[in-house]
């Protein structure tokens, strides 16, 4: 069965800029976060406060948070690799933070240059001081049905580091398939293997739809009793250190579906579609939203 509503993530302004080879301009992040708060998205990922060197677009994280009009009952959750990172994103303002691993080693050196063992040790770091702080961590495991340096990651390792993470504390567990390689088959069996150490409540997916597989991939997901999905508008994005991963499944297009399904979100399509236009002529670029192509042509 169906969960009954989902938990619709952002990460358009994150996962979806942090790409981009030239320089967004900070006033344009800023409308896009207002645009998406207006459309009633429960949660927007707004920044990171990573090294302005290893991710030049995020360097203006905190006039992002400065700038931003952050509505009640929405939450503005940001990227954390670290101690730093997090009295950084707690001195802008973040009432939300999230941690982000891997199942990969070779991954996890490439993306925030340590080893599995040492990333936990770092994030165990920031847990104590958002505990201290009572600032709720999201915790992301990257790779998790495919690594672009290691190729296949067992659904054990997923499972392993999982565990882990949502044990030293995170509230969530976002599963990310950061390459979009993942089939429904595959997602089935990665996902039964987390479940028996996470509770199913406590999960979220964040595909990446290079393959094409997303929605699918998402489908089954929630068939097993995932509610909560990341998605980025206009799908948007793709990882610096996963070279040829393109965006996040559109938010548009998973609205479409979870409406067709009969699955409450609180989001209006017709404004999200609105805030995808506006980042699209922004970036001057096309949507890689379906649907948004589709209402394109009535
Ligand atoms: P490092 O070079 O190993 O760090 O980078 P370090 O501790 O050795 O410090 C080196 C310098 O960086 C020092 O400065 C530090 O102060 C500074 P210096 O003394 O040389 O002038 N530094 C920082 N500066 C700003 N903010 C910080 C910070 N920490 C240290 N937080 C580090 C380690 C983690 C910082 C680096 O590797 C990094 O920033 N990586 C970011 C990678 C990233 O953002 N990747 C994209 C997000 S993950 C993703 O997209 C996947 C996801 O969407 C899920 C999925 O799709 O699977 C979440
Ligand atoms: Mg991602």
């Amino acid at each position: 069965a169906f969960p009954q509503r989902v938990k619709v993530v952002e990460v358009g302004p994150r996962d979806g800029l942090q790409n981009e080879k030239s320089v967004v301009p900070t006033p344009v992040k800023i409308r896009l976060i207002d645009m998406l708060s207006e459309t009633g998205l429960p949660v927007i990922e707004a920044t990171s406060f990573v090294s302005p060197r290893w991710v030049p677009q995020m360097a203006d994280h905190t006039e992002v948070m400065q700038g931003i009009n952050k509505l009640p009952g929405v939450s503005y959750p940001v990227l954390t690799p670290n101690l730093k990172g997090f009295q950084a994103a707690v001195a802008a303002g973040a009432k939300e933070v999230s941690i982000f691993g891997a199942a990969s080693e070779l991954f996890t050196k490439k993306n925030i240059n340590c080893s599995i063992e040492e990333s936990l040790e770092r994030f165990s770091e920031v847990m104590n001081a958002a505990r201290a702080a009572s600032i709720p961590v999201r915790g992301y495991v990257s790779c998790v049905l495919g690594c672009p340096y290691e190729g296949k990651i067992s659904a054990a390792k997923v499972a392993e580091v999982s565990k882990k993470m949502y044990s030293m504390g995170c509230y969530e567990i976002s599963l990310g398939d950061t390459i979009g390689i993942g089939t429904p088959g595959s997602m089935k069996e990665m996902l039964a293997a987390v479940m028996k150490e996470v509770p199913v409540g406590a999960l979220a997916v964040h595909c990446h739809d290079t393959y094409g597989q997303a929605l699918a991939n998402i489908l089954v997901a929630l068939q097993m009793g995932v509610s909560v999905v990341d998605a980025s508008v206009a799908g948007l994005g793709g990882c610096p250190y996963a070279q040829g991963a393109s965006g996040n499944v559109a938010t548009e297009d998973l609205v479409y579906m979870l409406n067709g399904l009969g699955i409450h979100t609180g989001v209006d399509l017709q404004k999200l579609m609105d805030t995808g236009t506006f980042i699209c002529n922004a970036l001057n670029r096309r949507t890689n939203s379906k649907v948004s192509q589709a209402a394109c042509r009535l």
